[in-house]
């Protein structure tokens, strides 16, 4: 039988899943969504054009490949209708490459209030949520309360919303929070009618029977390992399990069916949105890197912070994910500095440690190791790298203990280095 390879962020998001799974694609027959929703954000670029896709797979410019939004995600069906709008240049097939999970819950315009309302509340602690209704919509569904993807097409569909509506209203009562709905609902409705004309089914027989059948899967993941909703840096993290676990529950395949793990990561660290990054660099450093690496968020147009690479929280990610191979995005921007430093342990009270702490406060501190850096990355294959830039990468092969097989030094499809 067939395999589900998996493709995961293992940092805080934005590793460059998006350009891999593009850049992947032509290996396998279908690429699915197991979790998240439009709070992603995937960055591809080829023919010097960039796209960036929140619901919709990162298949999807392939013809003739499948990409199937699973029963884990969450459905925003007025982000869905604009993406759909958004690809009609390319006369894609769509409604024969893009299927649909009946049981993937229903972001409706009051989650999205929600969202923002809870957030406001917190005040200075404040999770820096995309405010898509994310964590609404998993609340619902986890209340079992929720709408799912597969009852637009049902008769009693109008009351169903308008019972979750009101529940909604209610809770948003007791919030300082004025809004208003009408446009919302507004479009909400009409990107239904885009909605309705997908094949919206139980994808979990789809993907078992192409399994069976000899047909490839990748699996795509949304956000990163750190901001899983058990293992992220809690409450600062999404509400789904980004990690592999997550693909057979967002999907309806068994652990069994799971071949190869691929962990990707940039050569530093960001992180969009409030909670804890020991490696952070304040400050000129942290700016350099932010404009040389565009570090602009790809749904919310926020800076993203950012520092060095942190090799504990890396080893945490891939212990908690079985990763089988690493790639690594984004060595280009490091180039052209003097030295960089890695993050190797954390510190407290004299006792070092190696394991990502449950709760990282001010009391920790990063040991670090410094490198030295490189020219550029205009190399194109493995055998080209200068020696400083091996030493970077074979330090964390053998910490880590897995291969780096896919180094990224562009934003475009074609600037991709794998290891022969
Ligand atoms: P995703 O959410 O993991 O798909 O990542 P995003 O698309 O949010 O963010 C990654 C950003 O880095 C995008 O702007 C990509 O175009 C860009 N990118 C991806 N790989 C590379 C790379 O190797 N080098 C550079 N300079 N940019 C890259
Ligand atoms: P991709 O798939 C980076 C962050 C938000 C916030 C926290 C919770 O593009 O890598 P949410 O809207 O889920 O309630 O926000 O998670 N976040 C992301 N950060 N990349 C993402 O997705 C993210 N999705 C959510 O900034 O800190
Ligand atoms: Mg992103």
């Amino acid at each position: 039988m067939a395999k589900v390879d998996i493709l995961l962020g293992l940092q805080w998001g934005d590793e460059g899943k998006g350009k891999v799974v593009d850049f992947l694609t032509p290996k396998y027959d279908i690429i699915a969504r197991f979790q998240g929703g439009p709070n992603a954000g995937h960055t591809l670029e080829f023919d010097g054009k960039k796209h960036v896709l929140h619901q919709i797979p990162s298949g999807i410019f392939h013809p003739g490949k499948m990409n199937v939004i699973g029963n884990g995600v969450v459905l925003d069906p007025v982000t869905f209708s604009r993406e759909i709008d958004g690809l009609k240049p390319y006369k894609l097939d769509l409604h024969n490459s893009l299927i649909i999970s009946g049981k993937a819950q229903l972001i409706i315009p009051t989650h999205r209030l929600l969202d923002q309302a809870y957030e406001k509340a917190k005040g200075e602690s404040k999770i820096g949520s995309t405010l898509r209704g994310i964590g609404p919509t998993y609340q619902d569904k986890m209340a079992r309360v929720g709408i799912r993807a597969a009852d637009i097409n049902e008769p009693d569909f109008e009351s169903r919303y308008n019972e979750l509506k009101k529940r909604h209203c209610e809770i948003l009562d007791h919030y300082d929070f004025d809004y208003s709905l009408d446009e919302w609902e507004n479009d909400f409705f009409a990107a239904l009618e885009v909605l309705r004309g997908f094949k919206i089914m139980n994808t979990e027989y789809y993907l078992n029977n192409s399994l069976k059948e000899g047909k490839s899967i990748l699996a795509e993941g949304a956000q990163g390992s750190l901001l899983d909703i058990d293992f992220g840096s809690y409450p600062f993290v999404t509400s789904s399990n980004t990690i592999s676990a997550g693909a057979c529950t967002g999907l309806g395949i068994s652990p069994k069916s799971i071949g190869e793990v691929f962990g990707i990561f940039k050569a530093y660290c960001t992180r969009v949105g409030s909670g804890p990054f020991p490696t952070e660099l304040h400050g000129q450093e942290g700016e350099e890197l932010r404009q040389k690496g565009r570090e602009f968020g790809a749904t919310t147009g926020r800076p993203r912070r950012c520092g060095w690479l942190d090799i504990p929280a890396l080893n945490y990610a891939v212990m908690l994910n079985g990763v089988t191979q690493l790639f690594m995005m984004k060595a280009d921007v490091l180039s052209g500095l003097d030295e960089l430093s890695m993050g190797t342990s954390y510190i407290r009270s004299e006792t070092e440690t190696f394991e990502f702490p449950v709760n990282f406060t001010s009391e920790w501190k990063v040991k670090y190791e410094v490198f030295k850096g490189w020219e550029n990355t205009s190399f194109k294959t493995y055998d080209d790298f200068p020696e400083s830039f091996r030493t970077y990468i074979q330090y964390i092969e053998e910490t880590i203990g897995v291969p780096i097989n896919l180094v990224s030094v562009g934003p475009d499809r074609k600037d991709t280095l794998l290891k022969s």
